[in-house]
């Protein structure tokens, strides 16, 4: 299924993968060993040295919904799971191993074109400069570097069998997210914009949003620009 480019350096894997994704073949996967503008949402940067897995994959399905995200989430806690590794998902989009973030999950895409599904998960580079306090990298939990395409091979594996699941059984998705979201039930800050509520997360619902409670009123928290972080 998979057709790999590997490069020594870019400035966004996603944004080659963007590039050359109307006429590439459904999986096709592209990797750097660094990257010099690696993007997390809204234009926020994701420091990318070399040591760290920064690859997109380039998705064609008949239908995109919000809970395509998950496949990403879900097969970055399998893979760190295969190296020992317990892994947690803070809806949409991150993985937090032991109280801080190891990896994100950014999709983009042309509707009715293509996704470009951009994974980026920190394994024996250190954590960059400045996140110390809330962010995490393999090594530090596997006390021995690991080799990148080992690590590679175990999360195309499980892409793969996610993205199945995505395609035939959606709601088997939000249910294996469901029991690997670390928020629900406690309480969280959501940021849009420039506002922010408190609440508490209950549930990850069956269309991939997130049921907050907020002053003894539930709302739904739609997949989007909004940042969602234990208080
Ligand atoms: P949150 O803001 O809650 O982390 P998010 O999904 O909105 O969630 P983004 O803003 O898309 O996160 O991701 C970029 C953020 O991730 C940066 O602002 C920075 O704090 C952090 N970050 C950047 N590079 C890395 C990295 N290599 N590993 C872990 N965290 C990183
Ligand atoms: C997030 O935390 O919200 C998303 C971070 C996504 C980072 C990956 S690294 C590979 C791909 N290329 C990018 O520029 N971003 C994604």
């Amino acid at each position: 299924m998979w057709k790999i480019i590997h490069l020594d350096e870019v400035d966004s894997t996603n944004d080659y993968a963007k590039s050359i994704a109307e006429e590439s073949p459904e999986g096709t996967v592209v990797i750097a060993k660094r990257q010099t503008a690696g993007k997390g949402r809204k234009g926020r940067s994701w420091a990318s040295p070399e040591g760290g897995l920064w690859m997109s994959v380039i998705l064609k399905p008949e239908r995109t919904d919000p809970r395509l995200v998950f496949v990403g989430a879900l097969a970055v806690v399998d893979t760190l799971a295969d190296f020992g590794i317990k892994g947690w998902i803070k809806w949409p989009n991150d993985v937090w191993v032991e109280g801080k973030k190891i990896a994100g999950v950014l999709t983009e895409g042309k509707a009715e074109k293509f996704v470009v599904m951009g994974i980026g998960l920190n394994v024996n580079n250190p954590v960059p400069e400045g996140l110390e306090r809330e962010a995490t990298s393999m090594i530090y939990h596997t006390g021995m570097e690991l080799p990148l395409d080992s690590v590679l091979d175990r999360l195309l594996f499980h892409l793969g069998g996610w993205y199945g699941v995505y395609k035939e059984r959606p709601e088997l998705l939000v249910e294996k997210l469901r029991q690997r979201t670390f928020i629900l039930g406690k309480a969280v800050r959501v940021t849009e914009d420039d506002k922010t509520i408190i609440g508490r997360a209950l549930d990850v619902l069956d269309d991939g949003s997130l049921l907050l409670e907020v002053g003894g009123e539930l709302r739904r928290i739609l997949y989007g620009d909004v940042s969602v972080r234990p208080l």
